[in-house]
C-alpha cells in the first residue's frame, strides 16, 4: 500500500488520535488560581532566609490594603484612582514561600521543615517551593502540600547553590531534561487538582533557551517564572529581559503562563517590563529587601524613617514570635542592612543593629537613633 492509500484510509482513525491527544494534553493543564490572576500581575519572589513566615506577613500588611492580612482601606480616593485600572489596591497577587526540600518532607525530618510552610490567610493565594531530583519524593511532598492547603506547587529548577546541585535539584535539572520532565510529572501526580509551576533560568552554562522551555513545556506546567539568567551567571551580570520577550514567543497557544524575574526595581518597573516582553507576570526579589510597602500601588509618599523603625521592630518581634525557636537572629541582620540605609548616620546605626542579639535591643537601638537625631525623620 502507498503511503498516500494509507494516510487516506487510516485518515479517520488519525484525527481521532491526534483529538484524543489533544485533549489529554489540555486536560494536564491545571490553572488553578492562576487563570484569575490580573494582566499582568506581580509576584513575591522566593527567598531563602528573607520571604519567611514573619516577613511575608509584614509584606501582606503593608502592601495589601483593605484586604486580609492587610492594614485597613487607604483613603477612598487612593483606592478608586487606582481601582480604576481594574486592579487590587495592594499586592503581590502571588506569594511564594522559600524553597523546601522535598526529600526532607519525606523523611522522619518533616516536621523541622514544617515552619517554612506556615503561612496565613492574609498571603493567599500562596505557592509552596519545593526541590528535589527525585520524582518519588516530589510526588509524596506535592500531596503534603496540598493537604497543608496552598493554592499551587512551584518547582525550583534555578537555584545556584552547590548543597542543593549536589542532589541533583536546583539549577542542575536544566542539566537533565528527562529528569526535570519526571520531577514536574510527578509534581503533578500529587498535586491533584493545584496548579504546578516551575521557577527556572535561561540555561546552566550557556543560554539554552529554547531547547530547555520546550523540555518544559512539554508538561504542561501553568506557569514558568524565567529568571533571565543562566546558572553561570548568577546574578553578576544585567538580567536578559529579551530573553523573557522570547519566551513569551515561544510559549504563545501552550496555555502555559510566563513570568519574567530578574532585576526589577519597582512596580512602575515592574509595568514597564511586561508591556515591552508580553510576559503574563513579574516576579520581585531583592527589591522588597528593607521596603514591604513595594507592592503597594495605592501609596505616593515614601515611608519616613519613623514608619520604617516601626515596621523593622514589629518585623523583629514577629521573628521572634514565630521563628525565635528555630531559625537563628543572624537571619534579621539582612534586613537591618535595608532597613537602615539612606541617611545620615545609617552606617554606625548599622553597626549598632548589627551587635543585637534580640528584639528588644533592636528596638532600643532604633528608638535611641529617632530620638537622638530628630531632623531625620
Ligand atoms: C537571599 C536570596 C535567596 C533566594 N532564595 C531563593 C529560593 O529559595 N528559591 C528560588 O527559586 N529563588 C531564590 N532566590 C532567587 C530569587 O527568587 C530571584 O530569582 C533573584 O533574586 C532575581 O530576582 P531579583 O533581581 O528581583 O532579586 C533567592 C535570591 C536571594 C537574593
Amino acid at each position: 500500500m502507498s503511503a498516500g492509500a494509507y494516510i487516506v484510509l487510516n485518515l479517520p482513525l488519525i484525527c481521532v488520535r491526534v483529538f484524543l491527544m489533544k485533549e489529554i494534553n489540555t486536560e494536564k493543564l491545571v490553572m488553578g488560581f492562576w487563570a484569575k490572576l490580573p494582566k499582568p500581575f506581580f509576584a513575591l519572589a522566593p527567598m531563602a532566609d528573607v520571604t519567611d513566615a514573619a516577613f511575608r506577613r509584614i509584606i501582606a500588611k503593608y502592601s495589601r490594603h483593605g484586604e486580609p492580612g492587610g492594614l485597613p482601606e487607604p483613603s477612598e480616593a487612593l483606592v478608586h484612582a487606582h481601582l480604576a485600572g481594574g486592579r487590587r489596591a495592594g499586592g503581590p497577587d502571588v506569594f511564594w514561600t522559600e524553597f523546601v526540600s522535598a526529600d526532607g518532607l519525606v523523611s522522619r525530618g518533616r516536621e523541622a521543615l514544617m515552619h517554612d510552610l506556615a503561612y496565613t490567610e492574609g498571603e493567599r493565594p500562596i505557592v509552596a517551593q519545593l526541590f528535589t531530583a527525585n520524582p518519588d519524593h516530589m510526588r509524596e511532598a506535592a500531596r503534603i502540600v496540598r493537604e497543608l492547603g496552598f493554592d499551587g506547587i512551584d518547582i525550583n529548577m534555578g537555584c545556584p547553590d552547590k548543597t542543593i546541585e549536589k542532589q541533583g535539584a536546583g539549577a542542575a535539572l536544566i542539566k537533565d531534561f528527562k529528569r526535570a520532565q519526571a520531577v514536574i510529572r510527578a509534581a503533578e501526580e500529587g498535586a491533584g487538582n493545584l496548579p504546578v509551576s516551575v521557577k527556572t533560568r535561561i540555561g546552566y552554562n550557556t543560554n539554552v533557551l529554547e531547547e530547555w522551555l520546550e523540555v518544559l513545556l512539554e508538561t504542561k506546567p501553568a506557569a514558568i517564572t524565567m529568571h533571565a539568567r543562566t546558572r553561570k551567571e548568577l546574578s553578576l551580570v544585567p538580567a536578559r529581559w529579551e530573553e523573557v520577550a522570547r519566551a513569551v514567543k515561544m510559549a504563545k497557544g501552550s496555555g502555559t503562563l510566563i513570568i519574567g524575574n530578574g532585576d526589577v526595581r519597582d512596580l512602575a518597573d515592574a509595568r514597564e517590563k511586561a508591556l515591552a516582553t508580553g510576559a503574563d507576570g513579574v516576579m520581585l526579589g531583592r527589591a522588597i529587601f528593607g521596603n514591604p510597602w513595594l507592592f503597594d500601588a495605592t501609596r505616593t509618599t515614601p515611608p519616613t524613617l519613623a514608619e520604617k523603625f516601626d515596621v523593622m521592630i514589629e518585623h523583629t518581634h514577629l521573628f521572634e514570635n514565630l521563628l525565635g525557636g528555630v531559625k537563628s537572629f543572624a537571619i534579621m541582620k539582612k534586613h537591618y542592612k535595608a532597613y537602615a540605609h539612606g541617611f545620615d548616620g545609617a552606617k554606625e546605626l548599622r553597626m549598632r543593629l548589627m551587635d543585637a542579639e534580640n528584639a528588644g535591643m533592636v528596638e532600643r537601638i532604633a528608638r535611641e537613633f529617632l530620638r537622638t537625631a530628630p531632623n531625620i525623620a
